[in-house]
């Protein structure tokens, strides 16, 4: 329960100043005495392609949401925060609302945020401001796997090929990878850019200047029949990862190795949570179990 009241006009809700860093620390801290904002905030307070907006109660910074422009259209809404001696006076909603709409105003068509599969408090309140769940992510990062470890492909997956993508996969990939976006808990087309929690859409046009920097798999059947095959997005970060059993599980398998030639050590693939029997199978396979599954949200 919140230790104080507060009524509308004593909430102020306004862009963050550099010189907020030390209420915006101890805000954090109070949450979480290792929270990492406090590191990051003197940047983002200065970034140009989105906003850090704080609430403010009397002369005590109570709440903090930023957004950046990660592309054009598309906003990544991060760093939600309210002391918790002001929870359940309404200021995440207040900061939610106003943050939403400034990347709104600012140009995005879509606003996203993640959130952790164990904070209920944060899916409540996106539920509250129209936010809807898009798709449970499970991240499997930081599969290093050891040079001496066998690499086994499952047996079922005899006779299948992996070979670099090909631009012209995409007429077999693209209209799959836009009906996994379509049903709700598999956004096919969403990807991971980076080390990061962001996640955006992919164009086709994304897509094929991937495939043609040699950074897409496929399995499958000879012909890559759609129904039985599989596609990866790898640069230093596994972006993207699709498809059916067996070709799925062959992927995975293989890549180990494709890391391995691009020069790379680590893998995090992000697989949709409904697809419990890649998973399962990922786990066979030697890939970690993830340490951050969570929500993508999304307005509208
Ligand atoms: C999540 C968090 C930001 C919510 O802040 P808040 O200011 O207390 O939220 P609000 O008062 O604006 O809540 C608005 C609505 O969200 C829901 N909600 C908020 N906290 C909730 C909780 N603990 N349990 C259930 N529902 C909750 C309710 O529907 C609430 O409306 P109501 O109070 O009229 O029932 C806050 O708990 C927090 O800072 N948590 C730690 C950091 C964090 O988890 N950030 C989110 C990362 S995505």
């Amino acid at each position: 329960m919140s230790e104080h009241n507060l009524t509308n006009n004593e909430l102020e809700l306004r862009s963050a100043r550099p010189g907020d860093l030390d209420q915006v620390a101890r805000l954090c801290r109070a949450l979480d005495p290792d929270d990492w904002i406090p590191e990051v905030f003197p940047e983002w307070a200065g970034r140009q392609d989105g906003t850090l907006a704080v609430a403010v109660a009397g002369d005590q910074v109570v709440g903090l949401l930023g957004h950046a422009l990660i592309t054009p259209r598309e906003a990544y809404l991060m760093g939600m925060r309210v002391h918790p001696g002001y929870h359940r006076l309404g200021i995440a909603k207040a900061l939610t609302n106003y943050v939403t709409h400034q990347a709104f105003r600012s140009g995005a068509g879509v606003a996203r945020l993640t959130t952790r599969r164990d904070n209920v408090a944060a899916q409540a309140l996106l539920d509250a401001t129209g936010y809807h769940r898009l798709g449970l992510w499970d991240n499997i990062p930081d599969w290093d796997w050891p040079a001496a470890m066998p690499r086994v492909s499952p047996p079922s997956a005899v006779g299948l090929h992996v070979r670099p993508a090909r631009v012209e996969d995409l007429q077999w990939l693209w209209p799959w990878l836009e009906e996994a976006s379509r049903a709700s808990d598999a956004p096919g087309l969403i990807a991971q850019p980076g080390e990061t929690f962001e996640v955006m859409s992919l164009t086709r046009q994304d897509l094929v200047s991937h495939i043609e920097a040699g950074e897409g798999w496929a399995a499958g059947p000879p012909g890559f029949p759609p129904d039985e095959s599989a596609f990866a997005l790898l640069d230093w970060i596994l972006r993207q990862f699709i498809g059916v059993l067996p070709a799925a599980a062959r992927l995975l398998a293989e890549l180990d190795g494709l890391v391995r030639e691009a020069g790379q050590g680590v893998v995090n693939v992000t697989l949709p949570g409904s697809q419990f029997r890649l998973l399962v199978e990922a786990g066979l396979q030697g890939y970690q179990s993830a340490w951050w599954p969570g929500y993508v949200y999304q307005k509208p």
